[in-house]
C-alpha cells in the first residue's frame, strides 16, 4: 500500500517495434487501471541486454518506449514512468533472488526455452535467469495487481512462489502478487499464422501490426489476414484467424466478442476486415500523433525520467534494505 492504494507494477521491452499485441494485451488494461493503484511503469533495458543490442539504438527505442507510455495517456504526475537501469536495487535483488531460485525452475520456463532456439549462438546467464530479474521488478514495489498478457503468466506465477518461499523463511516481507490479464486481447495472434502469437520479433512484418504503422498499412495487413473458409462470423476455436480479428476489434471498441458477431452476422469477411481495419486505425492513430508532438519536447521528457527515476528508487530501496536485513547483510553505519 502507497497512500492508502493498492500497488500496480508492470514493464516492457525497449526491443523491436512494439505492436498491437502489446497494446492490447497490457498497455490498454495500465491505463484502465491507472487511477485505482499507485502504479509503477517500467521500461525495461536491463531485460533487453539477454539479447545482443546495438547501444545506440537500444537508448534510442527505450526512450521512445518511455515517451509512448505517456503519448498512450499515462500521467506522468501520477504514474512513476521510468526506466529500470535508472534503479540499481533491480539488480540487487535480482542477485539475493538468484539464491532461492531452483535451477529446475528456470529450465521449465518456456519463453526461455523459445529464445534459446532462437538465439542458439547466445544461450547467456542473463536470459536463464531473466525470470528473477522480472520478479525483482515486481516484488521490490510490493505490487498487489501487475498487468501483463497471457505470454508472461509463468513468470508471473514463479513470482509468487518465490515471494511465498521468502516470507515462509523470513516473515512477510512481500506481497504476493496477482496477474491481471484482460478478457479480450490478452493473447492477439500473429495475422498470418494465428497459431502464433503476434511477436515483435515475427519475421514476417505482415504478421504484426506495429503501433507506428500508417493508416495504410494497418488497412493492408488487416485485409490480408489469415482467415477460412466457412465464410461465417462465429467466435469459436476451429476459426482461430477470425477468433483472432474479432478479439481485435472488440479489444478496439470496447464490445464484447458476442457483441461484435451480432454486428457482422450474416456479413462478408472482406467487409468485417475493413472495419477490424479502421478500429485500430481509430485507436491507433491519436496515439501516434500524441507521441510524434511529445518526443519533440525533450525537456519535458528529461524531466520526467529524472523526478520519476528519484520516487521508484526511494520506494525500491525501502523493500531492498528490508531485505538486505533480513537475509543477514551487515548494518550501514550512518
Ligand atoms: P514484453 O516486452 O515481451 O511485452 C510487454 C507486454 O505485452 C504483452 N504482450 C502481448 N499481449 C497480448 N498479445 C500478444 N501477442 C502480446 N505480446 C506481448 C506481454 O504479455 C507483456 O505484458 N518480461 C516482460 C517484461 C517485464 C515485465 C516485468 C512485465 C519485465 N519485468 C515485470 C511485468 C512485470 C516482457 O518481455 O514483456
Amino acid at each position: 500500500m502507497i497512500d492508502g492504494k493498492k500497488v500496480l507494477f508492470s514493464g516492457m521491452q525497449a526491443t523491436g517495434n512494439l505492436t498491437l499485441g502489446n497494446y492490447l494485451g497490457a498497455l490498454k488494461n495500465w491505463l484502465t487501471l491507472s487511477d485505482e493503484y499507485e502504479c509503477f511503469y517500467s521500461v525495461v533495458d536491463e531485460h533487453s541486454i539477454t539479447v545482443r543490442q546495438d547501444p545506440a539504438e537500444l537508448r534510442r527505442r527505450a526512450r521512445n518506449l518511455l515517451t509512448l507510455y505517456i503519448a498512450a495517456g499515462l500521467d506522468p504526475k501520477k504514474n512513476c514512468i521510468y526506466y529500470q537501469s535508472h534503479v540499481s536495487a533491480h539488480a540487487e535483488l535480482a542477485w539475493i533472488l538468484n539464491c532461492y531460485t531452483y535451477m529446475g525452475e528456470l529450465n521449465r520456463m518456456t519463453q526461455f526455452k523459445d529464445k534459446a532456439a532462437k538465439h542458439a549462438d547466445n544461450i547467456n546467464a542473463g536470459l536463464f535467469t531473466y525470470p528473477v530479474l522480472m520478479a525483482a521488478d515486481i516484488l521490490l514495489y510490493q505490487a498487489d495487481v501487475v498487468p501483463v498478457g497471457i505470454d508472461q503468466m509463468q513468470h508471473l506465477e514463479l513470482t509468487r512462489n518465490l515471494a511465498e518461499r521468502f516470507n515462509n523463511i523470513y516473515g512477510n516481507v512481500f506481497t504476493v502478487p496477482e496477474a491481471y490479464i484482460g478478457k479480450v486481447g490478452a493473447k492477439i495472434a500473429s495475422l498470418q499464422d494465428p497459431s502464433k502469437k503476434m511477436s515483435k520479433s515475427d519475421e514476417n512484418v505482415n504478421g504484426s501490426i506495429y503501433l507506428m504503422d500508417d493508416p495504410d498499412t494497418i488497412m493492408r495487413k488487416c485485409k490480408r489476414a489469415v482467415t477460412d473458409c466457412e465464410a461465417h462470423i462465429c467466435y469459436r476455436d476451429e476459426q482461430p484467424g477470425l477468433k483472432n480479428l474479432i478479439n481485435i476489434y472488440s479489444a478496439c471498441t470496447g464490445k464484447t466478442p458476442e457483441e461484435t458477431v451480432l454486428e457482422f452476422e450474416g456479413r462478408g469477411y472482406g467487409e468485417f476486415k475493413i472495419a477490424v481495419g479502421e478500429a485500430v486505425i481509430s485507436v491507433l492513430k491519436p496515439l501516434q500523433d500524441e507521441f510524434a508532438r511529445l518526443s519533440k519536447d525533450k525537456a519535458y521528457i528529461d524531466s520526467i525520467i529524472k523526478e520519476n527515476a528519484e520516487k521508484a528508487n526511494y520506494y525500491a530501496n525501502k523493500t531492498l534494505r528490508k531485505v538486505q536485513k533480513k537475509v543477514g547483510f551487515p548494518e550501514r553505519i550512518r
